[in-house]
């Protein structure tokens, strides 16, 4: 989806999001923010925030920054994190306007299956965390070369509501200097995955 794209659909989306994925995603939210061994002070990226779901699944000690293309997502997050201290900053995931090693921890949930160049913004939160910081990535993706008839019909409808179905993890990150630390199965049969890798 184009950027273009992702701010219109995402302003239409943002006064329902909550209420059609808030519970749909919170046991796969869990999980996957628990494999992240977080300390007071770390300093924490949200790529693609969104209406700021995870954001109260992090402890209150850590500090908080969470990007987003659309602003109607990123008032959603506003109105969540209105009792800690949350930064929250409309950006590009694409070209993150953060200094290289900024951040201990990057989480990319539901994003990279809807950003237009999910390279390029799985590369931006490779340089933006610290040598040895982790990216989290909680997400839909397809197993390598099983794109099939029926799913690309279905991701036509998916695309309706801002995601791709049909995208591979392993295309997305191939050849970058990455250490893949766990990759479960989550939803839908492990069509949904969570994926902690290290800044290797
Ligand atoms: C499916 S939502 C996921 C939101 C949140 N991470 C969550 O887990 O609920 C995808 C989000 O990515 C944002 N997005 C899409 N393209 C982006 C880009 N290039 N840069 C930053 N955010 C982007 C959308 O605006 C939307 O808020």
């Amino acid at each position: 989806m184009k950027n273009s794209t992702n701010i219109s659909k995402y302003k239409r989306l943002a006064p329902i999001y909550d209420i059609i994925f808030g519970k749909f995603f919170i046991k796969g939210r869990k999980r996957a923010i628990s494999l992240l061994n977080l300390n007071p002070n770390d300093k924490i990226l949200m790529v693609g925030v969104g209406t700021g779901q995870d954001i109260n699944l992090i402890p209150f000690q850590c500090l908080v920054t969470g990007i987003d293309i659309s602003d109607a997502m990123l008032s959603k997050a506003k109105e969540k994190s209105k009792d800690r201290n949350v930064n929250l900053l409309n950006m590009n995931a694409e070209n993150l306007e953060f200094e290289d090693e900024s951040f201990d921890f990057a989480i990319l949930n539901l994003v990279l299956s809807v950003v237009e160049n999910p390279r390029e913004a799985i590369c931006e939160a490779l340089r933006v965390i610290k040598d040895g910081g982790e990216i989290l990535v909680f997400d839909k993706f397809i197993v390598k070369n099983r794109v099939s008839i029926f799913r690309k019909l279905i991701n036509k409808a998916t695309s309706i509501i801002g995601t791709d179905i049909n995208r591979c993890f392993e295309d997305i990150t191939d050849g970058l200097p990455i250490y893949i630390i766990k990759d479960e199965p989550s939803m839908f049969n492990g069509n949904y995955r969570i994926i902690l890798l290290k800044k290797n």
